[in-house]
């Protein structure tokens, strides 16, 4: 990803200066470095082990985690539990967080819902320097891409998730980097087989992350 010009929007002024997750997650409330902060109801950043041996990167909020201020709390969160636990990684090992830390939404053409609204490229850019710090002082062994946006917002906008994943991709980011499928793509499919033969694939992929945890000592 190209680095932000001036007049782009960019988190950048509103990091502190001496990174720790405590100062980065304190920050990150006051932020307002594209215009998401104005719809949504707070920061959600990123949780987990302040040195983490695998980070997952998700998307971004969604309507459940901008109430409770936390990743991963809604069914999606309950998706990527269950497929951790079954691939044998433990939460206490995983640092959790998104490309982008506001919700992004629009409303419900009925009702008061607030629906999922994928960010724009200027938003995953403006919010990249969050996910850079947070990278850098919890330095995962494997960072861990889940979906599209997050594959991209790493790995490159040409990154191509149903081609490559479940493969560690070189990069300068961390020791080993994989992309997978986003478990909310799970909780979209057609029907219970095809739901349950994408959850064994995804649980496959994180085996991968799993075997390779184990190949590498605990951090210190
Ligand atoms: N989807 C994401 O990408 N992140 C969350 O925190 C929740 C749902």
């Amino acid at each position: 990803m190209p680095p932000a010009k001036d007049n782009f929007p960019t988190a950048l002024p509103f990091l502190p200066s001496k990174l720790n997750i405590r100062n980065l997650q304190a920050a990150a409330r006051q932020c307002k470095g594209c215009d998401l902060w104005e719809r949504a109801t707070q920061t959600v950043f990123g949780e987990g082990a302040s040195r983490a041996r695998v980070m997952l990167v998700g998307e971004q909020p969604g309507d459940k985690e901008d109430i409770a201020g936390h990743p991963f709390v809604g069914p999606a969160g309950k998706i990527l539990d269950e497929a951790l636990a079954a691939a044998g990684i433990e939460r206490g090992d995983v640092y959790v967080t998104n490309a982008v830390k506001h919700f992004s939404w629009t409303p419900a053409e009925r009702g008061k819902r607030r629906i999922h609204k994928k960010p724009r490229y200027s938003e995953i850019r403006a919010c990249r320097p969050w996910l850079e710090a947070e990278i850098a002082v919890t330095r995962p062994h494997v960072i861990v891409c889940l979906g599209a946006t997050a594959a991209q917002a790493l790995l490159g906008s040409d990154f191509s998730v149903m081609r490559r994943r479940g493969q560690f991709i070189p990069s300068s980011l961390a020791p080993r980097v994989m992309a997978t499928v986003h478990p909310s793509s799970i909780l979209r499919a057609l029907d219970e087989p095809s739901r349950h033969e994408q959850k064994e694939a995804f649980i496959r992929d994180l085996a991968i992350v799993a075997h390779e945890m184990r190949r590498v000592p605990h951090a210190a």
